[in-house]
């Protein structure tokens, strides 16, 4: 498929978000909080697809990965064993005049970059966010907000080996919220200090990790080609041995050419031994391993694929994103008059004078809704007939459908283009009167072409599932 933006505006797919219901500023009636989100309608539908899909492609397309749900809140412990309570910080210095902060090790100067002030000594700042358990809030009682799902997975190690009896290699994978103070939030939902995350714990016997490794680098990245992420604009980076985690001995992130700049997708890190034997020594329990050919008990190495909800959703819709040319006929002779185009700012034309169209180019595992049905006019012949359409689209088709019959047709496409309506499902005079080789028969409009077919009405559940589904 051809694209035709270079770069996409960030401004304009924010403010696509918000006015179509797919993410809004968090408690935005009170000016926001902190650089936190909300999903609206479509945006947690299509949050609901991005999480259904990783489900779909490393729990039950596979045979040696199985699912955790644990609780966001875990003993303190846990965070003492795993490093994050001593050492999961971030250097922050602050500029002397403006009281700005920035990450240290995100500076280019050594002076502030907003206002050229002098900036603080650099000082480690925990990422952790406390609360507290029970009535009364002293430090008996705290509790953390997790900053990563994976500790829920290792402590549950061996309660997942004992209910499940798998033998080496084989993984656990969770989706789930995490929490943390972040210095510098910002480019909308990429880092925030509440997002989700979706990470596999990997157990390998020892020596057979870096092999492994490589295994889950290529599926990651197939992942998100497969899902329709330009291969162009994915990347991998090994990091630097000063920049690995106390817990790696290699990672690579996965990238994407965000309009920003490349930023950081998901890591996949190879994480040794090290946390089982740290729960092991911290909680007094065996967190092992009975390996039967060698009748000696082992503690298996964990290759972890840890990435994010927010950010993967982030490079579909910018991935997705698109201005291209009208094509002329496609509701245009409907679509209203040049006062409409001057009234709405998404429809104004290029320099040349040609209209374009705003379309999200999703994948269609991951579009929002899947199908619209649309009268052609709000003409009383055409309501009863569309609404039963809608209806039985509902309850056979299993997919998420709407129903638009405000403004004009040409209008409701643009609409339905912009959140990524793979399918336009067009009830019309035909429909309903006149020619008896085309009454009982609708259009279906496909996205990415504009092209339409017409089809009978008893097939149209078919139709759209062969279309779908392929
Ligand atoms: N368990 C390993 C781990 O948490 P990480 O690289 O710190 O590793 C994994 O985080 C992924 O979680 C990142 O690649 C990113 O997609 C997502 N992530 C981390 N911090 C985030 C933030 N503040 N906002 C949004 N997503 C974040």
């Amino acid at each position: 498929m051809i694209r035709h933006l270079q770069t996409v505006d960030m401004e304009k797919l924010v403010s696509l978000c918000k006015r179509r219901g797919l993410i809004y500023p968090g408690s935005d009636i009170y000016g926001g909080l902190g650089s936190l989100w909300d999903y609206g309608p479509l945006g947690s539908e299509l949050k609901r697809n991005v999480k259904d899909a990783w489900w779909r492609a490393v729990v039950w397309q596979r045979d040696d990965v199985v699912g955790l749900d644990a609780a966001i809140l875990m003993h303190p412990q846990t965070w003492v064993a795993s490093g994050h309570a001593e050492g999961f910080t971030d250097p922050l210095v602050e500029c002397k005049s403006c009281h700005h902060r920035f990450r240290t090790d995100h500076l280019q100067t050594p002076a502030c970059p907003d206002c050229g002030g002098e900036l603080t000594a650099s000082r480690q700042f925990s990422l952790m966010l406390k609360t507290f358990l029970g009535p009364v809030e002293d430090t008996a009682n705290q509790v953390w907000l997790r900053p990563e799902t994976a500790q829920g997975i290792f402590v549950n190690f061996q309660n997942v080996l004992t209910t499940t009896r798998r033998k080496l290699p084989f993984g656990i994978a969770q989706i789930g919220k995490s929490f943390r103070n972040e210095i510098t939030p910002g480019n909308f939902i990429f880092r925030t200090r509440e997002f989700e995350q979706m990470e596999i714990e990997y157990f390998v016997k020892p020596g057979a990790d870096e092999q492994w490794h490589q295994h889950w680098l290529q599926e990651r990245m197939r992942w998100y080609t497969d899902l329709g992420i330009r291969p162009e604009n994915l990347r991998l980076r090994r990091h630097d041995p000063t920049e690995l985690a106390h817990y790696a001995k290699d990672t690579y992130d996965i990238e994407y050419r965000f309009p920003w700049g490349w930023g950081e997708l998901e890591g996949i890190a190879n994480r040794t031994d090290f946390d089982l034997k740290r729960h092991a020594e911290f909680s007094g329990r065996t967190l092992d391993y009975y390996d039967e050919e060698t009748k000696e008990h082992i503690v298996p190495y964990v290759i972890e694929p840890s990435g994010g909800v927010d950010r993967a959703l982030l490079a579909f819709l910018v991935d997705a994103y698109d201005e291209e040319p009208e094509l002329k006929g496609d509701g245009r002779s409907d679509s209203g008059d040049e006062g409409a185009r001057r009234r709405d700012p998404d429809r104004s034309g290029a320099p040349g004078g040609e209209r374009l169209r705003t379309v999200l180019h999703l994948h269609p595992a991951l579009a929002p809704v899947k199908v619209a049905v649309l009268p052609l006019s709000r003409n009383e012949k055409l309501a009863p007939t569309a609404r039963q359409v809608y209806q039985t689209l509902r309850q056979r088709g299993r997919w998420s459908v709407e129903y638009d019959d405000a403004q004009s047709i040409g209008r409701r496409y643009r609409r339905q283009d912009e959140v990524g309506t793979l399918y336009c499902v067009t009830v019309d005079f035909k429909t309903v009167e006149g020619d008896p080789d085309t009454i009982g028969t609708v259009t279906i409009r496909d996205r990415d072409t504009m092209e339409q077919v017409r089809v009978p009405i008893p097939e149209l559940v078919d139709a759209l599932k062969e279309r779908l589904e392929r």
